[in-house]
């Protein structure tokens, strides 16, 4: 949530601030605005409520004075709303130091008052202005805007990023974060700043990854990192392993179809170097030990959204292949009861971006009650993963739509990875269930290949439905996440009222909601591997459709028992039961997208969202 980018170099900094927050803007679209300062000190600050087209737009029409020096902001509003007001920068010290901010500092109320009574004024109602206005002051009495830095920042409370420049300073941005993403890249002769290194990814792949409860001062030739009390400290550089052309949309019509077509990718990256002819191998659990694998007793998945029924489908397959009890838990509501874990419960958390608030914190709070953690995270240099003693890398390559897709795949790849290799340590499956499984594994990429054919006539039926008003999702074991996850896509980039349940639940309330011509997807288990389960639901579909329900079944290539009572069939190659997830999910986001590509709506930033939710 909010983007930012901040840069000292050779170049424009307004063209250098444009293109990060291009990359940047999925993280927020309320509003954009940059502040720069040229050689002789002036500094020029624009910003617009809206995409960031209007701020180029308004960029045109009045431009700012051209500079090396400067920083931008692309916004998700919380403290009040997007207007041009509340739009970042904000200024402070009669208008010669500008602030951008990403995160909620939760004592503003407090320090307004304060400030108030040393006469302050606010222009805005952004929490962000407080510790603008709190900078300019430590400016003031120091004349030193990292000494300035270091006054402010331990007077707030809550989650921030945040990048200032001052006119006194052209040359100098200082930077400093608590909870929220700030990332360095370094360039010859130049250097950045960024929320993410899309940010700078143009630029420069060589980047470094800023701790906690630290400062960071770059200028042209020089990064200087501290603590808040000014202390030396560890840095962790590391090589964008993608470079801007995989950020970029090619020739796709939106970021969602170029990202729902890398699924086979995603997941063979995601897989590669971890099959050893059909033996499982993670290097990042054998880091951890086998040891510490053996000792775990029960395993959490905390995650939010997507990546949280990314969860649900591997603790299936954990559970099958590994026999350790797993539970899946919304990270919001893990660190709010009290859960009882302690050294032997793995906390694994599930995150694209690696920097979901909620997530975040529960990986401290699992930390801190004595729990092993590890990340399953796409992005490097993010905090969760850094904040955990393990982490698995999704390699899905960056993920720009605000829906997520090709991270979804990936997820349940690495999780199932996981599964896979934790069982072969604790001996729990046999040798041939693991190789079998690997086997399933590795041919998913071509399977999902398979599946995107059929994208024409998904997108046929998502226009015949353009006007539907409500979907209902349905599926049974391994399916049940995914009919929530088809709810989920369909809920945020067509604004469609859809739901999603369990199979077995719909006597228990939700056919109640069936009327004639009421769309349902159901996910049917394969009739050859799924036991009892393929009878019951095409049970669960007759019971629908014997009162009017219009039934689109995601069924197996061959699977014949559904013809008679669905009114389309879109079909899954063949595969074991565990790895059908993978497959049935991708017709329900390719349904989604054109449904929101026939309404006319924005597929990669559907309203009110943000792909990374850096707020509680
Ligand atoms: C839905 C979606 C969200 C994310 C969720 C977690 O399409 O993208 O539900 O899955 O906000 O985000 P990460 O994985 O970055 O922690």
């Amino acid at each position: 949530m909010c983007g930012i980018v901040g840069y000292v170099g050779p170049a424009s900094s307004l063209d250098v601030l444009l293109g990060g927050l291009r990359r940047l803007e999925y993280r927020g679209y309320d509003s954009a605005g940059v502040a720069v300062i040229d050689d002789e000190g002036n500094l020029g600050t624009s910003k617009k409520a809206g995409k960031l087209q209007t701020l180029v737009d308004e960029l045109a029409e009045h431009p700012v004075p051209r500079g090396g020096t400067g920083i931008g902001h692309t916004r998700w509003a919380t403290h009040g709303g997007p207007t041009d007001v509340n739009a970042h920068p904000h200024l402070a010290d009669g208008g010669r130091l500008a602030v951008i901010h990403n995160g909620i500092i939760e004592n503003f109320s407090e320090l307004r008052d304060e400030l108030l009574a040393e006469g302050a004024e606010f222009a805005s109602e952004t929490d962000t202005e407080v510790a603008a206005v709190l900078l300019g002051r430590e400016y003031r009495a120091t004349g030193d805007l990292v000494e300035a830095f270091r006054r402010t920042v331990v007077r707030l409370d809550g989650a921030f990023t945040l990048l200032a420049v001052h006119r006194d300073s052209p040359g100098l941005v200082v930077g400093a974060r608590r909870n929220s993403p700030l990332v360095i890249g370094l360039g010859e002769g130049e250097n950045f700043l960024g929320s993410d290194v899309a940010a700078f990814v143009e630029h420069t792949r060589n980047a470094v990854a800023i701790g906690q409860d630290q400062i960071v001062a770059i200028t042209a030739d020089e990064v200087v990192v501290t603590d808040f009390d000014g202390g030396p400290v560890t840095v962790e550089p590391f090589e964008v392993a993608w470079n801007a052309d995989a950020a970029d949309k090619g020739g796709w019509s939106s970021f969602m179809q170029k990202e729902v077509s890398e699924q086979p990718t995603a997941v063979a990256d995601t897989l590669r170097g971890r099959l050893h002819d059909g033996r499982v191998v993670v290097g990042e659990l054998e880091e951890l030990g086998d040891d510490v694998l053996r000792s775990i007793r029960r395993i959490t998945v905390i995650a939010c959204g997507t990546a949280a029924y990314a969860g649900m489908v591997a603790k299936y397959a954990i559970e099958k292949w590994a026999r350790v009890p797993v539970e899946v838990e919304l990270s919001h509501e893990f660190r709010y009861r009290e859960p009882v874990i302690g050294p032997d419960t793995l906390v694994i958390s599930v995150s694209q971006s690696g920097e979901t608030m909620d997530t975040l914190m529960a990986v401290k709070y699992a930390r801190e009650a004595g729990a092993r953690t590890i990340s399953v995270c796409n992005t490097q240099g993010a905090t969760i993963p850094r904040e955990s003693d393990a982490a698995i890398y999704t390699h899905a390559g960056p993920e720009v739509a605000v829906a997520s897709t090709k991270a979804f795949v990936a997820q349940i790849a690495a999780l199932y990875l996981f599964g896979l290799h934790l069982a072969r340590v604790l001996g729990t499956a046999s040798a041939e269930e693991l190789e079998t499984a690997a086997y399933e594994l590795e041919h998913v990429p071509a399977k999902l290949a398979t599946v995107l054919e059929q994208g024409e006539r998904i997108a046929q039926l998502a226009h015949w439905m353009a006007d539907t008003r409500s979907v209902l999702f349905l599926g049974r074991h391994v399916g049940y996440p995914i009919a929530l996850e088809g709810a989920l896509k369909l809920k945020e980039l067509a604004y469609i009222h859809a739901e999603g349940f369990a199979a077995g639940e719909l006597k228990h309330g939700p056919i109640a909601l069936i009327e004639p011509g009421q769309p349902v997807f159901v996910v049917v288990p394969s009739p050859r591997n799924s036991g009892s389960l393929h009878p019951k639901v095409v049970s669960n579909i007759q019971e629908i459709r014997a009162r009017g329900a219009r039934v689109i079944a995601i069924a197996e290539a061959g699977d014949a028992a559904v013809l008679p009572f669905a009114d389309e069939v879109l079909r899954i190659p063949l595969a074991g039961p565990l790895f059908e997830p993978l497959l049935a999910v991708v017709p329900l986001q390719i349904f989604a997208m054109e449904l929101s590509a026939a309404k006319g709506l924005d597929v990669d930033q559907p309203r009110n969202l943000a792909k990374s939710v850096t707020v509680e």
